[in-house]
């Protein structure tokens, strides 16, 4: 696959995704919940968001290093878990891990992966992380948590906002249904959904939410794995206590990329109430609509100790597979690292509100 010469930017990946893949693909990946109200308040919050730059800043030493978990980082940027890589490259996520490990980037491998965890890893020598979906059967939940933990994987993501799916319009409208061949084998000889015995009433309320997972549920998780588990999906302060007090030991504030509950707050704009709820006690990472170096420093600014990002990974990856995803991720370091150098922040630990326009600091 070649990249594109004039693909210079995430927006560039997504124009050529879209005159590469079919609609059903374009919809799946590209799409959000409902309307898209919240998909598009994500990247409306970092727009509005202007930086504040100092003038005539020594740089000497600059870097955009630093440690999460115990981890050295080379760049405060994590590949988003995503599902079924293998619609748009027939090596999928292995292709995926390939080409963060080239540019020094975590990744996280999703429970719904078209690729083994066990075989990503076998791929690459990044750090791996991986996202969990609490299974009905807890035996299932803990097979899960052995295949990551064998895999070698670094951390645990739980993903708590998804307990159903949300309305996918987008994706109804498109008709999309996975091709045959694209599977999930990190589910494999578990019960999943045909636990769930069928039910009369609500299929919301009397289908998968009844074996939803709770606060309780973190916490008996946080306690049978020596990996730190993330909680993925928080967008309210009031449930940083709860969180704490489960064994998390991250959190990423996500609107799942506005993919379950439309008209939910952009995650930029909750960040700050969370990251001050959380008032230093854990690491707070973000997601949702970061497609620049600028996005990334707004949302360091903001408290975040790292982002993730998603479809563009997968823009990328459909267009230029291994080359267009390390080409991507290095485009994104280098406008950090930009943005970092006409800003006047040396370091990330220079990287704090005052860098924003119009934002107090102690706000
Ligand atoms: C195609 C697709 C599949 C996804 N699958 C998962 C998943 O399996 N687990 C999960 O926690 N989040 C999943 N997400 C959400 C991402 O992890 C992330 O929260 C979101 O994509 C971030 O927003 P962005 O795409 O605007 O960067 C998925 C997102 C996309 C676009």
């Amino acid at each position: 696959m070649i990249v594109p010469q004039d693909a210079v930017s995430a927006a560039d990946y997504e124009r050529h995704f879209h005159l590469r893949v079919d609609r059903g693909v374009a919809a799946y990946i590209g799409g959000a919940g409902a309307d898209g109200i919240t998909q598009q308040a994500n990247r409306a919050a970092y727009d509005c968001l202007h930086l504040m730059p100092r003038a005539l800043v020594d740089m000497a030493g600059a870097t955009a290093a630093s440690h999460l978990l115990g981890q050295p980082m080379a760049y405060p940027i994590i590949v988003a878990p995503m599902a079924h890589h293998r619609l748009v490259h027939p090596e999928g996520e292995m292709a995926t891990a390939a080409a963060a490990s080239m540019t020094g980037t975590w990744m996280t491998v999703s429970t719904q992966a078209s690729v083994a965890v066990g075989e990503v890893a076998r791929a690459t020598r990044g750090p791996l992380w991986f996202q969990l979906y609490a299974q009905p059967r807890p035996a299932d939940t803990l097979t899960l948590v052995r295949r990551a933990e064998d895999a070698g994987c670094r951390a645990l993501v739980l993903t708590i906002d998804a307990p159903v799916n949300g309305i996918r319009n987008m994706e109804q409208r498109a008709g999309f249904r996975l091709p045959p061949g694209v599977t999930t084998p990190n589910l494999e000889g578990l019960a999943g959904d045909d636990f769930v015995p069928a039910h009369p009433g609500s299929p919301v309320f009397q289908g998968m939410l009844r074996t939803a997972p709770t606060w309780a549920d973190v916490a008996w998780l946080c306690r049978q794995t020596p990996l730190p588990v993330l909680l993925k999906g928080i967008m309210n302060p009031l449930d940083v206590e709860p969180a704490i007090a489960a064994g998390a030991r991250g959190i990423i504030v996500s609107n799942h990329g506005g993919r379950t509950l439309d008209t939910l707050p952009a995650t930029l704009d909750v960040l700050p109430l969370v990251v001050d709820a959380v008032a230093g006690r854990l690491p707070v990472l973000v997601d949702g609509g970061i497609r620049r170096g600028t996005d990334i420093l707004k949302a360091l600014a903001l408290g975040a100790r790292a982002v993730m990002v998603g479809r563009p990974v997968l823009h990328a990856l459909a267009v230029g597979g291994v080359a267009g995803v390390a080409h991507l991720l290095t485009v994104l370091q280098t406008e950090l690292e930009v943005a970092m150098a006409l800003t006047g922040r040396p370091t990330l630990a220079d990287v704090d509100r005052t860098v924003l326009h119009g934002v107090a600091p102690g706000a």
